[in-house]
């Protein structure tokens, strides 16, 4: 497993660890410590040789690891591009492994939108060409959200203090994944005894997805009080990634706004379907966003 000391990684690891799996994971850092079941191997997808130390023995590969956030295309080429195929390389040469998941992203569908979306769909087409005889399964989730998570849980503590600062066109449909069913997802498609190899999309279920009207009046009724849907003009939303830019840069650390992210932020239509997935593995998302904003499982 790589990723695994990530915000979505954490959670796969807690639940293919509770399903009695072995989990063998690399890690960038150095106090990681490993127990009978979780082993870390230090390393990074730069590295051949911890990347072969990571798959020696293993029955699956979860490639989890991806960099989320940066300043230049090159940033993202980098680890979600080549790293991806560095590792798919190494797995194919150590062998055993018989099947290989990947966690691509919903923004992979538009690769025109940014150099984050572009990165994953060029990964994902990459590790098709060369999965060769094992099961490649590629998932594309949605927004996810869940404990952990930096970047959905502001927006949704905002909205049940009342405010919904909206981003893009007020019709454009979005869609939300809660991390638990994201880590059970993982967990059925690699217990299952034949999955399809395949592009899966994965969502939270509801249909259509919603649009800031739903998730206005979905606030509106946990905190039992009005929700101000406050609207982010593009040329605000320009700035404040101007912003963003350069605080990262004078802190050293990668942006998550930059022009080229806003493209996908404001996209019209991230509604996803479950269908493949669901009639594949049998995999049914339980946490509906308005479950969680109700229950505080974010
Ligand atoms: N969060 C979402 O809404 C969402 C939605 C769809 C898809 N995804 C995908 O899900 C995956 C995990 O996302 P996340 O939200 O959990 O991100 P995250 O919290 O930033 O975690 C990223 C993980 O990747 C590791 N990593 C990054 N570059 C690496 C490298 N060069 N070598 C080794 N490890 C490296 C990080 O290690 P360190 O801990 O050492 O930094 C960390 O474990 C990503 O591939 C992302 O594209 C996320």
């Amino acid at each position: 497993m790589t990723g695994a000391t990530g915000f979505i990684g954490r959670h796969i690891v807690q639940n293919l660890l509770s399903h009695g799996f072995t989990v063998r994971a690399l890690t960038r850092r150095a106090r990681e410590t490993s127990t009978d079941r979780l082993i870390w191997i230090p390393g990074e997808l730069e590295d051949r040789n911890s990347l072969a130390e990571l798959v020696r023995g293993a029955e699956f590969v979860v490639h989890c690891a991806g960099q989320v956030r940066g300043h230049s295309e090159e940033t993202f080429t980098q680890c979600n591009v080549n790293g991806s195929l560095r590792l798919m390389q190494v797995t194919r040469q150590t062998g055993g492994c018989k099947r290989f998941l990947y966690l691509s992203s919903l923004a992979a569908r538009h690769p025109e939108l940014s150099w984050y979306a572009n990165s994953k769909y060029v990964a994902e087409q990459q590790l098709i060409a060369l999965s060769g005889e094992f099961s490649l399964g590629i998932f594309r989730p949605t927004a996810v959200y869940g404990p952990g998570d930096k970047e959905l849980k502001p927006l949704f503590n905002g909205m049940l203090r009342g405010i919904l600062p909206r981003l893009g066109s007020p019709e454009a449909k979005l869609s939300f994944l809660h991390v638990s069913d994201l880590a059970d997802a993982v967990n059925q498609w690699l217990s299952a005894e034949n999955p399809r190899s395949g592009i899966y999309e994965l969502c939270d279920g509801v249909s259509g997805g919603y649009d800031w009207r739903r998730l206005q009046e979905i606030g509106a009724s946990v905190r039992r009080g009005p929700v101000h849907l406050v609207g982010i003009s593009p040329r605000l939303l320009n700035v404040m990634a101007d912003i963003s830019i350069l605080w990262n840069r004078l802190a050293k650390t990668e942006p998550m706004l930059t022009h080229s992210k806003i493209g996908e932020l404001t996209h019209q239509d991230w509604s996803a379907s479950n269908r493949s997935l669901s009639e594949n593995i049998h995999w049914f998302p339980k946490v509906s966003l308005e479950r969680a904003l109700r229950e505080g499982l974010f």
